[in-house]
């Protein structure tokens, strides 16, 4: 008799591939199959030593080739692929075997499916897989979910492989249905929160403490080895150092400023707000990497915004909240317009924007002197990228700055809770900026997960062998 797979993967792009590889390498014969051959071959024929690979060229030889209850791994892109490849093998398998999505799924998508496999006799399994490629090959940590029986046939499979901390491992049952993929939605939200405190850092200490890229490298390392020591720090000090070979320069100035988001983070937001839980730090790390991305609304800013200048001028604490809080009003309001003009761009709703200044200018909540000044600013320009740099509105922000600087200062010396105020504030410097620290994600993304990036003087994605001889490759 031939020899059954314990476990099978299928879709064997790099995170796939390593997750069988580690199966293998466990000693747990597994079985592999792809949507191409090709891909399913050259696994085995480069990586077919490390351990018992039985490839399969179709779902019915997969499906076969395993041992019961069957345990099929699905590694495919979440939303559609994923329902696509459920619906190819569920008809396939027996009652009692499962289907375990290590991908990133939205956890409500994995709820409904575990309720419809449910109901045919299968246990589905969406399981939260962090680590990147690196991870996924040498020990990840794993979130699985899904009924208790299933983990009681899968759970010493995955617990093989994960990562262990003192012998322990980094994989436990994390609950029914979908929590196992909302645990790890949350993890990939704290993990952008993570990235953009790292991101400021870095800012600051080049901004405000002119220190080389090299240098900052240096300053992680050494914090890498204190109380802040993490993967996320020490990747950020080898971003920091790398020099891009074709330039000369720091990779960090060689990659666009814009960082981008495959929508974990938003998720968690998402969720966030559905909850009523203040994830504030989530959120403005989703929301900065939107702001990054913005490449219109930033180079309609850029030049146009004025920063602080060195003559602040007096404290007259009445006057300058006053200002602060006019300024900040103009912020979301500029943000509330932006809102509705992506949603028209979007829905192809058509809506004027100018026309909804006009109708809240009384009889709602929000009635107020300004927008009349809003309603003019789009009559002016339709396509006003943003409210901020309409002359009315730029004269109004640059004239309030100083003390709007010194009100969110002083809030933050006397421990005065201001979220409103600093992140108005921080969003205006955000748009005004030339160069965002939205290029150190890049890497860092690039590092851990192969997300690839673009660079400032030539077309095309691109990706830094980090595991590797750091070579650039195209992507
Ligand atoms: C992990 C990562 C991984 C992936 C993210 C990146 O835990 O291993 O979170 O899941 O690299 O999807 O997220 P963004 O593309 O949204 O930055």
């Amino acid at each position: 008799m031939t020899e059954k797979a314990r476990i099978g993967v299928t879709g064997l792009a790099v995170m796939g591939r390593n997750l069988a590889r580690n199966f293998a390498r466990h000693g747990h014969p597994v079985a592999v199959h792809n949507r191409s051959y090709g891909r399913t071959k050259e696994l085995v024929e480069e990586f077919g030593h490390e351990g018992t690979f039985i490839p399969a060229e179709s779902a019915e030889d997969f499906v076969a080739s395993l041992e019961r209850p069957r345990r099929v791994v699905i590694m495919v892109k979440a939303g559609e692929p994923t329902d696509a490849v459920i619906e190819e093998f569920a008809p396939l398998l027996e009652p009692g075997d499962m289907i375990i999505d290590a991908g990133n799924a939205h956890f409500a998508d994995t709820r409904r499916r575990e309720a419809a496999l449910r109901e045919r006799g299968l246990h589905f399994v969406g399981a939260g897989v962090s680590g990147g490629e690196e991870g996924a090959l040498h020990g990840p940590s794993i979130m699985p979910g899904g009924s208790p029986e299933s983990y009681e046939a899968l759970g010493p499979l995955l617990e093989d492989i994960a990562a262990k901390v003192d012998g322990e491992p980094c994989c436990v049952h994390v609950g029914p249905d979908g929590a196992g993929h909302f645990v790890k939605m949350v993890h990939n939200g704290i993990e952008y929160a993570d990235m953009q405190l790292i991101a400021e850092a870095y800012d600051l200490l080049r901004q405000a403490g002119g220190h080389a890229p090299a240098e900052i490298a240096d300053i992680f390392r050494g914090w890498n080895s204190g109380r802040l020591g993490s993967y996320l720090i020490e990747i950020t000090a080898e971003v920091l150092q790398q020099v891009d070979a074709e330039t000369g320069k720091p990779f960090v100035d060689v990659v666009v400023d814009q960082a981008e988001q495959k929508g974990t983070g938003r998720w968690t937001v998402q969720s966030a707000l559905d909850l009523g839980v203040p994830v504030s730090g989530i959120a403005e790390a989703v929301f900065a990497r939107a702001l990054s991305g913005g490449a219109d609304v930033r180079a309609a800013a850029a030049g146009r915004l004025p920063g602080p200048s060195a003559t602040a001028g007096a404290a007259d604490l009445q006057a300058d909240v006053e200002q602060a809080l006019f300024a900040s009003k103009i912020v979301a309001y500029a943000q509330g317009f932006q809102q509705i003009q992506a949603a028209s761009a979007e829905y192809g709703w058509d809506i004027d924007p100018g026309a909804m200044a006009k109708i809240w200018r009384d009889g709602c909540i929000i009635r107020a002197k300004f927008l009349d000044h809003i309603k003019r600013a789009y009559d002016k320009q339709a396509g006003l990228q943003t409210l901020l740099v309409d002359d009315y509105f730029l004269d109004a922000v640059s004239g309030a700055q100083a003390a709007w600087r010194r009100v969110v200062a002083l809030a933050a010396e006397q421990g005065i809770p201001a979220p409103g105020f600093a992140s108005a504030l921080a969003y205006y410097d955000g748009l005004r900026s030339r160069r965002l620290p939205a290029a150190l994600i890049q890497g860092q993304r690039d590092f851990f997960g192969a997300h690839t990036y673009r660079r400032v003087d030539k077309d095309g994605s691109f990706h830094t062998m980090w595991g590797a001889d750091r070579n650039e490759v195209t992507a």
